[in-house]
């Protein structure tokens, strides 16, 4: 009788513990390792898409890797925050901020639109969409693309320059990397993805497909940046610092030739 008690009381706690540990992304904390003895330090969770090579994949440990992935911890280790990265579906992050994540990094470029919901930091990458074809393709020019089949990945820049496109017949997929499976299926008769990832899934069926630069067919420049809460200057401000200083101290070039290969 006193044993089961017992297992009740310890149950509970238990219980009580884990719901604790449900607190809000933004209030979470995780005693780190390197901050022995100071206060316990804040976690930063942070939303990604790992289906977007070299921004961020899936490593060979089952992580999230990448350039944004790097980029991110860094600036965490600058802001002295624990970043804890969540992978996604792209098409969520924006609507996720403030309730499942802290912020998100996804190649994700600047638009007016996602500025009605949230705020981006300083530009981190300047990016163009390019545009994936089968070889021997007649594709080439922006009149090509009219009532072409055109893939992309959903929710992104790529898919809403593909709906402006007179005609064309829009396919999209959450992850990009199976708009190209469909291509080489001939279910597709291009990809619209921005040009790193373009060029990574270029070089892995490059028995089969050409990648075109997106100058070729009028595409403007974007830019990358993290998105974050709407009117969080605090934040906002930080992380651009960080960002700044993660510029002049060499690490930001260190990431762009590792990851990127630039
Ligand atoms: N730059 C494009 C956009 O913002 C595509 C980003 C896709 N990113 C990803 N991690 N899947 O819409």
């Amino acid at each position: 009788m006193k044993k089961k008690l017992v297992a009740t009381v310890v149950a509970t706690m238990m219980m009580i513990g884990t719901l604790a540990g449900c607190g809000s992304a933004a209030t979470s904390e995780t005693a780190g390792a390197d901050n022995a003895g100071s206060a316990a330090k804040e976690t930063l969770v942070v939303g990604t898409n790992a289906a977007f090579p070299p921004f961020e994949y899936v490593g060979d440990d089952g992580n999230p890797d990448g350039f944004d992935i790097a980029l991110i911890k860094a600036i965490g280790e600058k802001i002295g925050m624990e970043v804890q990265v969540q992978d996604m579906e792209f098409d969520s992050l924006v609507s996720s901020i403030g309730n499942k994540i802290d912020v998100a990094i996804a190649g994700m470029t600047v638009t007016e639109e996602r500025k009605n919901t949230v705020d981006f930091s300083d530009s981190y990458y300047s990016a163009v969409q390019a545009v994936i074809v089968p070889k021997g393709s007649s594709i080439a020019t922006a009149d090509d693309l009219k009532n072409a089949k055109i893939g992309v990945q959903l929710g992104t820049t790529g898919e809403f320059i593909a709906d402006e496109i007179e005609g064309a017949d829009v396919s999209a997929y959450n992850k990009a990397v199976d708009a190209v499976n469909d291509l080489n299926n001939g279910r597709v008769d291009c990809v619209i993805v921005d040009k790193n990832p373009a060029s990574v899934f270029g070089a892995q069926f490059s028995d089969k497909v050409d990648v075109l630069e997106g100058s070729q067919f009028g595409f403007e420049q974007e830019n990358y940046a993290i998105a974050l809460p709407k009117g969080n200057t605090e934040l906002a401000d930080k992380i651009n610092n960080a960002l700044k200083e993660l510029k002049s101290d060499g690490t930001y070039d260190e990431l762009v030739s590792k990851y990127i290969g630039e």
